[in-house]
């Protein structure tokens, strides 16, 4: 591997290549230290003809690539394997921010830039990337759009996919594909950025984007609510979604369990009387004036005898120590030790059935695991976790299956927002019908018929040619 990594070193220079264990260690483990794996080395190019040119070498030389970003995901996508020679490329160094147009309302950005700081960017010419995750202050536009990231306003906006309109991606040749344009209508031809977005690095490096922006919606109303059951939550999503529909940016559920996490993990007070459930409400305009037709909302709610408890943030500050609740959930389930995942989406309809059949199997499977139950609920994504501590009790090893079977039996999807990386891919094979297995491999052969991006991670892995 000498040659290999002499070649390396011409092309991406001392700051681009690192082989040095401890400065390598970070890249090599996730977010949730869940999984490990070694590399040769890690890779920092500071510009898209380097990241060209170190996917040429390693194509020459059969080395694997596993591209990261801010290294935030949840799936494992970022980490190598130890399935044969593998390179971690890293985005890290490419953080360039283009001016706004606040008119034509586009960004170019490259790959590494974190999505905290394009949106405070956009911020400053009056325009916002309504992109919003606990993880903004680490996680890449390129991871974001890798993994087709959703979030905390997907309910209004969409997700990831909704605000690329343009990419520049390095395939597995080398070869670098421009498409940043800054179009919104654009049926000239197959759009092929979509096969990169959400496809979590299987089919190439995303270097840079166009990214779609909104008008800044500069007033917002934000209430914690306490509801005795989930179809309360639900017709409670129903009467804001009649009343100011346009306005509802968030809609987020929190169980009493996991907001008991967040008091006592992080040290949060939660302000509202404990319910079953909790749901941070977020409606918001460019306009003036909607404290006042939220305010009607809620005694609408009340009177109708949805809501047990609630509160209305009076100020900016006390909206963001609201929001503060729901997004340490993930962090306070951190604390706890080992969890397992599960991040699924439904028809709302179906909701119900599917928590109380979890809740039945669980007890009979695995009696000493806890559930931590939050999501968006107004997208109808649920985050069922089980935190099973530092020693898995017995039973823990059929929980995934078992709350994935109950998903396919209710129409649902396994993985809602955050992606297969290695932690679903099985799951993702046992569940999927041949032909779309069969649909993705055969993309993947046409791409990277030598299965060099990313190997293992949300595509089956088949042989390549010999
Ligand atoms: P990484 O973790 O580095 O990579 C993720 C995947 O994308 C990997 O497969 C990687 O190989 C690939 N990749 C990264 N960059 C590139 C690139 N330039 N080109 C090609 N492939 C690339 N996700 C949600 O959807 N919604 C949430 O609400 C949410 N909340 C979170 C909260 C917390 C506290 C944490 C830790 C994570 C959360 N996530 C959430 C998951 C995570 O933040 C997102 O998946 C995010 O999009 C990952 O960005 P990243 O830059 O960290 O990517
Ligand atoms: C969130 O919504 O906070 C994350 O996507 C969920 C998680 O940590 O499971
Ligand atoms: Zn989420």
């Amino acid at each position: 591997m000498k040659p290999f990594l002499d070649g390396l070193s011409q092309c991406l220079g001392p700051a681009g290549l690192v082989t040095d264990p401890a400065e390598m260690a970070p890249h090599l483990t996730d977010w949730r230290r869940m999984f490990s794996g070694p590399a040769l080395a890690v890779l920092r190019p500071g510009s898209t003809d380097q990241v060209s040119a170190a996917v040429r070498l390693c194509a020459q030389h059969g080395v694997a690539i596993v591209p990261q970003g801010g290294n935030t995901g949840l799936a494992g996508g970022a980490t190598p394997m130890g399935t044969g020679p593998q390179v971690v490329l890293s985005l890290a160094r490419m953080t360039a921010i283009g001016t706004p147009d606040p008119i034509g309302m586009v960004v170019e950005v490259q790959a590494g830039a974190i999505l905290q700081r394009v949106k405070e960017v956009a911020a400053g010419c009056g325009r916002q990337l309504p992109i919003s995750l606990a993880a903004e202050g680490s996680a890449t536009i390129g991871g974001v759009i890798s993994t087709n990231a959703g979030g905390l306003n997907v309910l209004r906006y969409g997700m990831a996919r909704d605000f690329a309109l343009g990419l520049e991606v390095v395939l597995p040749d080398g070869t670098v594909a421009n498409g940043l344009k800054p179009l919104r209508k654009d049926n000239a031809g197959f759009d092929w950025k979509h096969l990169f977005i959400g496809s979590e690095g299987a089919f190439g490096i995303v270097t840079a984007a166009v990214l779609r922006l909104t008008p800044a919606t500069r007033h917002r109303s934000v209430a914690l609510l306490s509801v005795q059951d989930l179809p309360a939550a639900i017709r409670l999503l129903g009467l804001f979604q009649d009343r100011i529909g346009e306005t509802l940016s968030a809609f987020e559920l929190i169980s009493a369990e996991a907001m008991r996490l967040v008091e006592t993990r992080c040290g949060l007070a939660c302000p509202v009387a404990d319910g079953a459930w909790f749901l941070l409400v977020e409606v918001a305009s460019s306009l003036d004036g909607l404290a006042g037709a939220m305010e009607a909302t809620l005694e609408a709610a009340f009177g109708a005898g949805l809501v047990q408890d609630g509160t209305l943030a009076a100020s900016e500050q006390q909206a963001q120590s609201l929001w503060a609740l729901r997004e340490h959930v993930t962090e306070a389930e951190s604390r706890c030790g080992k969890s397992l995942k599960h991040d699924v989406s439904l028809p709302l309809r179906r909701m119900e059935a599917f928590l109380d059949s979890v809740r039945a199997r669980l007890a009979e499977l695995a009696p000493a695991a806890r559930l931590n139950i939050f999501g968006h609920l107004g997208d109808g994504n649920l985050h069922v976790n089980v935190i099973l501590g530092e020693t898995p009790p017995a039973g823990a090893s059929g929980i995934t299956a078992m709350v994935h079977d109950l998903i396919a039996e209710a129409g649902g999807s396994i993985s809602a927002e955050h992606g297969l990386g290695q932690y679903r891919l099985d799951e993702w094979c046992r569940l999927t019908p041949r032909t779309g297995r069969d649909l993705a491999i055969g993309i993947k052969r046409a791409i990277d018929p030598n299965c060099l991006m990313n190997p293992g991670k949300a595509i089956p892995v088949f042989s390549p040619p010999k």
